[in-house]
């Protein structure tokens, strides 16, 4: 099985947590896009959507989904979305396509966070992957010399513009042994919008496509 066919596992499998006549939370990438192409195969069956990005909206209105503001909702049952990394907790890192603001604030307004990827995002310490940091532009230098002091390695994702109009920096060469401390420091920096580590709000469930299918993942 490919790579690509190991997301769309997952995506298969997220959607028996999808509830019936409620809105669910829709998050971003390649791995979503299966989601919602399987969404619409029962969009009958749910009241609508709430979208982490002008490009998951534009998607699912594509398939005649109701995509609802999350101003207009009462909070939301279920959000599905994807993951560059998860360590064994559920902690991830996000942000690889860019939205991870949004990402962040539909999964803290969810009651369930279903996290769908393919195995090879699974790993012991997080940090392979470039942590994602989205800034306000006039902040970008400044918040690039605080991570250079705590061990990053700060590359500008140059010529990115987030759905929210700002920038973002990939950090390289960070082993993340205490995720949440890491998140809440990096939160304390003014200029940082969000920080792509999801630990104080981890995911529930993982669905992870592997080469045997599907597999359902819980917090060690
Ligand atoms: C977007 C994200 C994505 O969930 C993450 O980048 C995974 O993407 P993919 O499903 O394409 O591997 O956080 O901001």
């Amino acid at each position: 099985m490919t790579q690509d066919e190991m997301k769309r596992k997952a995506a298969e499998a997220a959607l028996e947590y999808v509830i019936a006549d409620e809105i669910v939370g829709v998050g971003t990438g390649s791995t979503v896009n299966h989601f919602i192409d399987v969404l619409a195969e029962i969009k009958h069956k749910i009241k609508g959507a709430v979208s982490s990005s002008e490009a998951s909206t534009e998607r699912m209105q594509g398939y005649g989904i109701k995509v609802y503001d999350l101003n207009d909702v009462n909070g939301i049952e279920v959000y599905i979305d994807g993951a560059d990394e998860s360590d064994h907790y559920l902690n991830l890192i996000k942000g690889g396509g860019g939205a991870l603001t949004r990402e962040k604030i539909i999964a803290g307004a969810s009651k369930k966070f279903i996290c769908i990827a393919d195995e090879s995002k699974l790993v012991d310490v997080m940090g392979e992957f470039p942590l994602p940091v989205e800034v306000i532009p006039m902040a970008r230098s400044f918040i690039a010399r605080e991570l250079v002091k705590i061990g990053g390695r700060p590359v500008w994702r140059e010529g990115f513009v987030t759905d929210n109009g700002c920038d973002i920096l990939d950090v390289h060469d960070l082993k993340i042994m205490e995720p949440v401390k890491l998140e809440n420091q990096l939160n304390s920096l003014p200029g940082i919008v969000t920080v792509g580590i999801f630990a104080n709000r981890p995911a529930d469930v993982l669905i992870l496509g592997t080469q045997e299918g599907a597999k359902t993942v819980l917090s060690k």
